[in-house]
């Protein structure tokens, strides 16, 4: 029976050192790392998270500015927003939320945000860097924030030492979650193969795996016989299902009573891979104040 990974403890424990850290350099500088939060529209789901990273923010000592925008906004004034946001001293990180409306481009949207304040780590010039820095992982990137999350976690089970030469098997290419996965496991020397709705014999791929990630979105799309015995298993999935008398309910990607009595580790949804997305979000909001604040002035 596998050992469940507790996100929750382990998010915690990373806001805890986030807030010893920024606290350090508010004292040094006498700023207050700021992140500006920007939602269009009022998706229900996208409300929830926006207010728990602004709340979360608040907690570790880190002001956060929420900018929304209706769902009808132009393209070009979206963009105009966020170049001032760019251009505000005072704001240090800059975070749009996605998904954005169909009108609307979102490579074009997140072009526009300075790389130096890109705490979500989208911008071009910071993917360029997490797939071609030595280590990634170092106070100095901006790194996508649930990847980096997931990464912190497999570590936690298997020790950085314990992924090298591993079989790790990425099911989901999003740009978000899979492509940026695929390159931290790859920087700690994992044989990397990232899946998708397109390859053939997908329950073989996942068989062979000792670490698992799933990044679908789609409700217990993984069963149980596709996990390796002894596998760590990572689920990025949040998935609303109707539950018992109705009720919504939460599961993630993988079906998880069928896959623990298979794993090494797995994580709950919710309460694994969620509460880790939001802990580094912060925890990159102060890698882009430091840079910004006591950095040479590269992006
Ligand atoms: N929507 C779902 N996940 C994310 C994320 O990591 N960052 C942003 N900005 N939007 C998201």
């Amino acid at each position: 029976m596998a050992r469940i990974v507790d996100g929750r403890e382990r998010a915690a424990r990373v806001r805890m050192l986030v807030a010893e850290r920024v606290a350090r350099l508010r004292a040094r500088t006498g700023v207050t790392p700021t992140l500006a939060v920007v939602l269009v529209g009022d998706d229900p789901a996208s409300r929830v998270y926006v207010r728990t990273k602004t709340r979360m923010a608040a907690e570790v000592g880190i002001e956060g500015r929420l900018l929304e925008l209706p769902a009808d906004v132009a393209e070009a004034e979206l963009r105009a927003r966020i170049e001032a946001l760019s251009e505000d001293e005072a704001v240090h990180g800059i975070l749009v939320q996605l998904p954005l409306p169909a009108h609307i481009d979102p490579e074009r949207v997140l072009f526009a945000i300075d790389p130096a304040k890109d705490v979500d780590g989208f911008h071009p010039l910071n993917v360029g860097r997490l797939w071609t820095a030595r280590d990634p992982v170092s106070d100095d990137l901006l790194v996508p924030c649930t990847p980096r999350g997931c990464l912190t976690l497999i570590e936690d089970v298997l020790g950085r030492e314990g992924i090298r030469g591993r079989r790790a098997l990425v099911l989901g290419r999003s740009a978000i979650v899979g492509k940026p996965m695929a390159a931290l496991l790859l920087a700690r020397d994992a044989t990397v193969t990232v899946a998708h709705s397109r390859t053939r014999d997908l329950a073989e791929r996942c068989r062979e795996a000792e670490i698992l990630v799933v990044a679908v979105g789609r409700p217990r799309f993984v069963p149980g016989d596709w996990i390796r015995e002894g596998a760590v298993v990572i689920d990025v999935g949040i998935n609303r299902i109707e539950g018992p008398e109705g009720r919504p309910r939460l599961v993630g990607d993988v079906d998880f009573a069928a896959a623990r009595a298979r794993a090494m580790a797995i994580t709950p949804v919710p309460g694994g891979v969620g509460p880790m997305t939001v802990a580094m979000l912060l925890h990159n909001t102060w890698i882009a104040a430091r840079r910004q604040l006591e950095g040479d002035g590269a992006p």
